[in-house]
This record gives structure tokens, sequence and C-alpha cells, in this order.
């Protein structure tokens, strides 16, 4: 998604502009741009469709400099990717301005202000308020106040950064439901849509809140909440250095990220469980009190999260013994619901700042859940903050727009709140163990998974010419069978669907013939003799079979069928194991097939819009 940098300091901060547009690149973009206030208080504006390194070389032929600017990634959602629809947006000259979130109502504004007399350079929603904001200062010559009057007419979500065609060197800050933090260095300050972008030159953010305006010059920063009163929002330090955000000895921060699942999924757990147990701290006090009303449980999220919940479904109903529903975000903000009052509302997401799932959250207070608790991968973001209670997923920053060590992490976590929930239904101690036994051995059974990797290269190259894949599991290997086909198709644009493998002959087995690769998530579970038969009526039709089986299912490779063995494992585990394999071979395609596997396209790490 889009992403914002801004910076204000008594030194040249073109470059700070452009190494933070660099650092947001994972979010996935499609075109940028950076305005800077020259020193006779001009705005120079240079954009370009395409990569940042684009932009680097303009400006390497088209110089620029000074103290005060912003810069801008922008991934299209209102007008194709193309310079003139690239951020900034300028008003004649005097205004420039850079923008994450929808403008709802930017037609109505267009319209008006067309027939006002602007002329439109772009098709984005976007540029409606660099007018608006021009319009204002004719009013009033300040650029804080002309903001604050801008934004009382925006309908929609909004994380703006905005600077004047003067040498006052002051730059506006102003968000309402997209991110946007305050960066603060020695006398000098920043702005940015995620804390990324700023690292090495601040580590110490303030948030701002929902209609948070800021005014940021160089004798400091003044912050004003929706109503114009001042406020201070308080100021956090960041534990994430630049360093840690390397690729280090890997060619791709996705592959980077599968192979440090062993090593973050014992941080999930570290410090959690103890003596065969769960420990009480793992929750706030609180939540461990609320745990015993809890009746049902409610998971909403996106993409790989909604994966994970559709996990912790099979979970909660058979190990907890709690009745749950998942739903993707998108689709449950829009329909009526009936709420059993005594139920936990939960939200599973890695950046924790996706806008559905944010949204179907705001809305689950008024729909009269209990209490809610999300589970969250990065600290400080707009669902922790918005969210009464958290577990963090602690997987440390995921690069890669495929996400690999968030899920396997979300599972762990889950897991702790089954445990957490399922005391107080039908967990007994001895189950309890024996769930805190296999999370303790995860890490090394992940060690080992890791180690096939040799051998799903050699399947992966099966695939390079495949257009089409279908993935089958059977209970909570199903939403594993689903992860496997989201990755693949997200990273190496080969079409493939998850279904439940009794599903096949309902109809998808009118797909299967030679072109037509089928992987299998087969572990030695009570349902592994139905899953054998359904595979059979694959190799019956002249399937390609890719099984990933138990080492004890007594699967022989046969024609059609190549398999890969996977070491003997608990049934609980099993979900976060088998997904590894599957990480690997969409990986793997993914290489072979030469796309860009951080930055599939079309795609954003952080969906921040609608
Ligand atoms: O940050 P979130 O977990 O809320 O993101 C949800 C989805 O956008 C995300 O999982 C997406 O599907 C990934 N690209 C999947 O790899």
């Amino acid at each position: 998604m889009c992403g914002i940098v801004g910076a204000l300091a008594k030194r040249d901060i073109t470059q700070v502009l452009i190494q933070g547009l660099q650092r947001l690149e994972y979010r996935g973009y499609d075109s940028a741009g950076v305005a800077v206030i020259s020193e006779e208080g001009a705005i120079q504006c240079r954009r370009t469709q395409g990569k940042v390194k684009k932009l680097e070389a303009l400006i390497g032929e088209q110089s620029l400099s000074g103290y005060c600017g912003i810069s801008h990634t922008r991934w299209a959602t209102h007008g194709v990717p193309s310079e003139t629809n690239a951020h900034p947006h300028l008003c004649k000259n005097d205004v420039a301005l850079v923008h994450n979130g929808i403008i709802e109502n930017h037609e109505t504004l267009r319209k008006q202000q067309t027939k006002m007399g602007h002329e439109f350079d772009s098709e984005t929603d976007t540029e409606v308020i660099v007018h608006a904001v021009y319009d204002a200062l004719k009013d009033t010559s300040d650029l804080l106040k002309a903001v604050q009057e801008t934004v009382k007419t925006l309908e929609g979500a909004y994380a703006l950064g905005v600077v004047g065609a003067n040498k006052n060197y002051r730059l506006i800050a102003a968000r309402k439901g997209s991110p946007l933090v305050i960066g603060l260095g020695d006398d000098e300050y920043f702005i940015a849509s995620d804390v990324f972008a700023l690292l090495g030159e601040a580590s110490h953010f303030i948030y701002l809140e929902d209609g948070d305006i800021a005014d940021i010059t160089l004798n400091g920063i003044t912050i004003y909440d929706e109503s114009g009163e001042e406020v201070t929002r308080p100021i956090n330090e960041t534990e994430l250095k630049a360093d840690n955000i390397g690729l280090g000895r890997y060619r791709h921060y996705m592959q980077k990220e599968i192979f440090e699942q062993a090593a973050v999924l014992k941080n999930t757990i570290d410090g959690r469980i103890g003596d065969g147990r769960l420990l009480a701290s793992c929750f706030d006090g609180q939540a461990n009190s609320a745990f015993e009303t809890i009746e049902e449980v409610q998971i909403v999220a996106c993409g790989t999260s909604f994966h994970a919940g559709l996990v912790a479904k099979y979970w909660l109903e058979s190990i907890a013994g709690l009745p749950c529903q998942v739903e993707v975000a998108s689709e449950f903000r829009y329909r009526p619901h009936i709420v059993n009052k005594k139920t936990l509302f939960l939200t599973i997401s890695q950046s924790g700042e996706t806008a559905d799932t944010l949204a179907a959250l705001q809305a689950s207070g008024t729909l009269g859940y209990a209490h809610t608790l999300t589970i969250c991968n990065v600290p400080e973001s707009s669902l922790i903050r918005a969210s009464e209670w958290h577990l963090m997923t602690r997987a440390g920053p995921e690069i890669g727009v495929a996400s690999t060590k968030a899920f396997t992490t979300q599972l762990a976590a889950l897991l702790l709140l089954v445990i957490a929930l399922g005391k107080h239904h039908k967990i007994t101690e001895q189950k309890e163990t024996e769930i805190i036994r296999q999370l303790e051995v995860l890490p090394e059974k992940v060690a080992e998974v890791l180690r096939l990797e040799p051998e799903i290269v050699r399947f992966a190259e099966q695939f390079e010419d495949k257009h089409h894949a279908l993935f089958l599991g059977r209970g909570e290997q199903y939403p594993v069978a689903m992860e496997g086909a989201l990755k693949i198709k997200e990273i190496s644009y080969i079409h493939a669907e998850a279904y439940p493998a009794g599903e096949l002959k309902h109809g998808p087995l009118a797909l299967v013939d030679e072109d037509m690769p089928i992987v299998a998530v087969a572990p030695n579970n009570d349902l592994l003799e139905k899953l054998k038969s359904n595979l059979q009526e694959v190799q019956a039709r002249g399937g390609k079979l890719f099984v990933f089986a138990d080492k004890k299912a007594a699967f022989e490779k046969a024609e059609g069928l190549s398999l890969i063995r996977v070491s003997e494992i608990d049934d609980v585990i099993a979900p976060i194991i088998y997904t590894i394999p599957l990480q690997l071979l969409a990986y793997h395609v993914a290489v072979i097939k030469g796309t860009d596997v951080d930055q599939p396209r079309n795609l954003a790490k952080s969906v921040t819009v609608e």
C-alpha cells in the first residue's frame, strides 16, 4: 500500500526522503515521488511511474535539495499507475501533498472544485485535497488552519503530509483511518506511514491518533486533536534497528522469513509456558478472569490471518469445547449479526493495520460482543490500540508481501489462547501439558521440516510450466491447503485453489488431467484413510499428485505420485509443520519462474484501504 515519508531538518533531507521510500518498498507500490522546498521557498517536485530506483535516477539528472519535504510510494486505487497520478500532488506550485487512504466523497468535491475553476492533472481521489488546502489558504495564510479546514470536508480515510511554498519550513501531518507516525531526531522531525521508513533517523516515535493534526516546525511539534484542542501524545522508543531488517545470507525476504520460523516460534512461546502449564502472565489479568465467562469465539481477519483463524476454529471446538465462527473482515462488517453477548471477538493480523479488520473491530462494540482481543505482530499498531486485550506473535518484522512466519506464529499464539479459554471448558490439566510439550518441541520440528528444502525444489521444478494447481487437505489441514494455494497464487501467479479433499468428487475432479498438479497434505491423523481414498480418485484419472505425508502414513511412490516424507508429529502442531513445505514450494516455484518474490505484482503488504 502507499507509503509516506516527510522530513524537516537543518540539512538537506532529500536522501532521507528517498531512503525512507526504499524502506517502504516492501509494502507494494507502482509509482513514486518527492517534493522538497528549495532555499528560495519553491516546491521542487519529481515523480515517476515504477520503482524508487527510477525516481533516484531522475533526481540524479534533475537534482533537488532542501530542508523540508515529503515523498510517497503509490499503490494505485483511483487511476492507473502513471507519473501524473503519482504523489506528491500540487496546486499551482503553492501547496504539495502526499496521501494514503481513500477519499470517498472525491467525486462531489471534484465537481465543486471544477466549477470553481480548478483544473485536474490526475485521476486520483487525492488531488481534491490539495486544491481544498489551496482554497482554504486564501482565507487564512496559515497552512495548519488550511489543513484543519480541509479535513472537515473529507469523507473516508487519510494520512497526509502537506508542505507549502515558502521559507517557513513547516510540515503538517494529519491522520484519520490510515496510520502515521512522527519520528523524533536531534532537533529534526520526520513523518512516515510506518516506523521502518525512519529507522536510522529516529528511534523515538509519536503515533498520531485518529483525527490528530500535527504542526511540525524546526522549533518543535504541536499536535491538535479532532476538535482542535492541543494534546500531548506519548513518545515511544522502538526496539527495531535498521540492521534487523537486512537480507543477511538470503536471496529474498520471503526465504529469510521462512527460515526464521524455528527461532520466532520460540519467541512466541518463551516466557508464556513453564512446567507443562500456560503461565497466567501470558494474558492480561482481567482477561484471565473474563475468559471464564466466554461461551463463544468470533474470529475476524483477512488473507493468511483468516486461514489462521480457520485452523483455530478446529482447535477451539475440538480441544477447548467452545463454539467458534470465523469470517473474513470485509464480509463481516457489511451484514447483520446475531450476537451471543458472552462472545470473545478475536481479530488476527500481522500488520495490525488492515482496514477491513480494524473496521470490523470498531463495529464489534456496538454489536454487543463481550470482549475484544487481537493477535498481532506489530506493537503500537491500530488494532492493538483499538482492542481491549492483545497477544503479540513476536515474529519480528515481516517484509515479504507473502505472509509466512506471521502465520505460523499466529497459530502458536492461537494455541496459547485455546488453552487459556479451554481451561474453563474442556481442557484437563493432562491435555494442557500435552499441548505445552508439543509447543516446546515445535522449534526443533520446524528446523527438521526446513531441511526438506532440496526435495521441495525438485517438486517446484515440475510446476514451472503449469497454469493451475489444486491443494487438498482434510480437517484442520484444509485451511493449511488454503494457505498453500494462496502462497503459490500470490508469488508465482499460478492459479491455485484449495479444496477439502472430500469435496473433490462434487465438481473439481472434472479439472483433473496431467496438466493439473494436485498438492496434498497428509499427516497421520484420523482422516488419513479418507484422504487416501480421495487421492486415489485423482490417480485413477491421470492426475499428478504431490504429497507431503507423515513417515508412517504408508504412502508408496508410484506413477503419478511424488512423495515427500515429513517426520512424525503430534496432531496438534501438524497445521504449523505442514504449512512450511507449502511455503517453500511456493517460494521455489516463484524463484524458478523469475517473478518478484517479495513484491508480487498488484499486491501490498499492509492493506490500509477498504
Ligand atoms: O496484516 P494482516 O495479517 O491483517 O494482513 C491480511 C492480509 O492482507 C494478508 O495476510 C495477505 O493475504 C498476505 N499477503 C498473504 O500472504
